[in-house]
């Protein structure tokens, strides 16, 4: 269950201020079906084949929509059905597919059966231990309307099929096994509604639950509700459902107090069964009665997120009643898995969750898919407690109600709590346009703008209280709009700013020019009066934020793919750049790249730009880097540079990519022959170039790239047609 944060309640929301978690209330309701003992891959033929171990490939989740009669219109018009459905199955999509660059499964071998619950379908079994059919089916239930699961009806051709037994001999089919699904190792139900639920507690944006489990207990099957008057309202971004989509996927997969308790310890790895037991103890309380999660790469992923050494004795889970299926907010703030949703750019998929997954014992993790948890990095073990969270001991929280900025800076905030906070206050986004990172949130042109603002994509909050100092014989403007010299306190402004070097970059005041702005230091702006504060720590932090583009590795990678994405930008009209303006736009298109991809700098190399402003870079994931694979990530960035163009602001101009003339150059060739080959060859690409009406057409070299070993990216499979083009699936 994701709930909107209290600020987006207030303008959403009427009366909705419980946070109670659905997850855990829909979770219990289920009755978790596993497969029946003869069912189990030890007597699976599949099982004979491979004795021992399935090497891990890429967990398939299959999404499906049933048709569900959109119910009693108390949420507006068909059309907005219709368009949340279409929202949500895009976002199910994109989630899943995200998921398959993080979580590994032994693949299910062949098509996936939902299994049929003898309790459900059977009235009575044969009782005589001598009788053949011992403890078969020996009487329907005539009211079995077949299985479900969280509202959904699950098609007869996913589940296994029912026998009547008689007494003695063979037995009488009553539904045929179904066709099962091919190529799945986990089905995902997705439902858009207005459900009671929905109508109870208006800030739920989904909820969803686990109804299947295999034989080793791994969740196969699940529902995800959605909503649906959320979906219907733009509110929420596409990255906003996909996010909550994740949320609520990861607690179906095994993120959930009542799956807690089937995770499996297996010393040798998820692939080799036999070797696995269940885990001991998952979840207990600490001595305020705390739940904590204590299994072993959670509780060490916290202490390396925290700076302790010998490792923490647990991570502390949210007080939602007795159990609870979230990580603790004070501690874990930004966290995919925390349970309060505040926006898709404020959430990561963070370490400490990945580790849960790994603790499992269901999955292979991919860990460097990671996205890093800036909050309470390095703050010690006595960081996030309600004890110390007033004392001023840490800027991730804050006191009083002043304004400032949300610790990743991309927010303008206000100081205040929220129920999962339990009294620790933190600055929180404000309920209007707060963000830095929005263009819209700018003032309109022509407007007054004393402290020089600047709303764009790469801008950041900073405290600061900047006033445009005023020249002297400057009579544009009249005494009476002249600032008076008073201190005015520091509040949380947005400037444009640019990595230079691993956490060191420069600011842009509006009508300035870049000033330097050492991380900790109180900074001076030319033509402004007052001071800026550059934050220590929290930008440009990882390496591969900077500039310093590590060089090409002398050998190629063989786990990733070199891949290539290239497009025509349009600049205002005028003379072509020169080389330096050039440089200039060329950084700053690829810093919108990093930030649309939501991942590392580390992806991109060699970047250039033609003077037709022809934008080019190479992708490929070196190793250490964390995030996707390079190729998951180049589709995104196609997909999102499809649906919506980047828009550079740079020399006071504003620079956009043209979709239509993105140039897909990824190609992916398995034959071995052009191996040796495939860097060198250049292929030829006509770009169609529209000027002025003019039409031109130019010739362009684009390196070819192949796969660089035999064994290509299995996850780029089927999201490619015959001819390379990129396609969404
Ligand atoms: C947010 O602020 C803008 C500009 O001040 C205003 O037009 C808009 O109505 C506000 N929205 C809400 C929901 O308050
Ligand atoms: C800006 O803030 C600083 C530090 O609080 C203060 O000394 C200064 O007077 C303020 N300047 C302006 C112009 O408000």
């Amino acid at each position: 269950l994701l709930l909107l944060m209290p600020m987006l309640l207030l303008l959403l929301l009427l009366g909705a201020a419980s946070s109670r978690c659905l997850h855990e209330e829909t979770q219990k309701a289920m009755h978790l079906l596993s497969p029946p003992l003869s069912q189990h891959p030890s007597n699976a033929r599949s099982y004979l084949t491979h004795p021992d171990s399935q090497a891990p490939q890429p967990l398939r989740i299959q999404t499906y929509h049933l048709g569900d009669p959109v119910s009693d219109g108390a949420w507006g018009s068909e059309g907005d059905g219709a368009r949340g459905l279409t929202r949500a199955l895009a976002a199910a999509e994109e989630a899943a597919q995200r998921l398959r660059g993080v979580l590994a499964v032994p693949p299910v071998q062949g098509p996936l059966l939902l299994s049929r619950d003898p309790e459900e379908y059977c009235h009575a079994l044969w009782g005589d231990p001598n009788s053949p059919n011992y403890h078969r089916c020996s009487l329907l239930n005539p009211g079995y309307r077949g299985e479900s699961c969280l509202g959904i009806k699950i098609p007869d051709a996913h589940l296994r099929g029912y026998a009547l037994w008689p007494e003695q001999g063979p037995p009488q089919m009553v539904q045929q096994e179904g066709a099962g699904v091919q190529n799945a190792d986990f089905l995902l139900y997705v439902r858009v509604a207005h459900t009671s639920k929905c109508h109870q507690e208006a800030s739920v944006i989904a909820y969803a639950a686990c109804c299947q489990l295999d034989s080793d207990d791994r969740p196969l099957a699940g529902t995800i509700v959605y909503c649906a008057r959320h979906l219907a309202s733009s509110r929420l971004s596409h990255d906003d459902i996909v996010m909550v989509t994740l949320h609520e996927l990861l607690h179906a997969l095994g993120f959930s107090s009542h799956l807690f308790k089937k995770w499996r310890d297996c010393p040798s790895g998820p692939a080799v069964r036999g070797h696995c037991s269940t885990r001991r103890q998952v979840m207990r309380p600490d001595e305020r009665g705390h739940l904590l999660l204590t299994t072993p790469a959670v509780s060490h992923s916290l202490a390396k997120h925290l700076g302790v050494l010998g490792g923490s004795v647990g991570v502390p889970l949210e007080e939602e009643g007795p159990l609870s299926s979230h990580w603790e907010a004070r501690l874990l703030q930004g966290s995919i898995m925390t349970a309060a949703f505040n926006g898709a750019q404020r959430t990561r998929l963070d370490p400490i969750t990945l580790a849960a997954f790994e603790d499992s014992g269901w999955y292979h993790v991919n860990h460097r898919a990671a996205e890093e948890l800036l909050w309470g990095q390095g703050s010690g073990l006595q960081f996030g407690l309600v004890t110390t969270c007033g004392t001023g001991s840490s800027d991730f929280f804050c006191t009083g109600s002043g304004l400032g900025c949300h610790f990743l800076h991309l927010d303008k905030g206000r100081c205040s709590t929220h129920p999962e906070l339990e009294g620790c206050r933190m600055y929180m986004p404000l309920a209007n346009g707060s963000e830095c990172w929005k263009q819209e949130n700018g003032l309109p042109a022509g407007a007054e703008n004393l402290p020089g603002e600047i709303y764009h994509p790469q801008s950041r909050c900073f405290l600061a209280n900047l006033t445009s100092q005023l020249l002297p014989g400057d009579e544009a403007v009249p005494p009476s709009q002249i600032p008076h010299e008073v201190g005015e306190e520091l509040t949380g402004r947005c400037y444009l700013h640019q990595c230079t070097e691993r956490g060191m970059y420069k600011v842009l005041v509006a009508g300035s020019h870049w000033t330097p702005c050492p991380p900790g230091k109180a900074i001076q702006i030319p033509r402004y009066s007052g001071l800026l504060l550059c934050p220590r720590g929290r930008l440009c932090r990882a390496k591969e934020d900077s500039n310093t583009i590590p060089s090409p590795p002398a050998s190629l990678p063989t786990q990733d793919l070199l891949l290539q994405l290239s497009f025509q930008l349009a600049g205002p009209p005028g003379p072509s750049l020169g080389k330096v303006e050039r440089e200039e736009l060329t950084e700053a298109v690829l810093q919108a790249l990093v930030s649309r991809g939501g991942t590392s700098r580390c992806y991109f190399r060699s970047p250039r730009m033609t003077t037709s402003l022809v934008f080019t870079v190479h992708m490929w994931r070196p190793p250490g880097c964390p995030g996707p694979a390079a190729g998951v990530l180049h589709r995104d960035l196609m997909l999102s540079l499809q649906r919506r163009p980047l828009e550079v602001y740079c020399r006071g101009a504003s620079f956009t990519s043209e979709d239509s003339k993105l140039l897909v150059t990824s190609d992916q060739n398995h034959s071995a022959t052009h191996l040796h080959l495939s860097l060198g060859l250049c292929l030829t690409l006509l770009i169609l170039m529209g000027a002025l009406g003019s039409m031109a057409y130019q010739k362009r070299a684009t390196l070819r790239v192949g796969p660089l070993a035999p064994h290509h990216s299995q996850e780029l499979q089927g999201t490619r047609g015959p001819a390379g083009e990129m396609r969404e699936v």
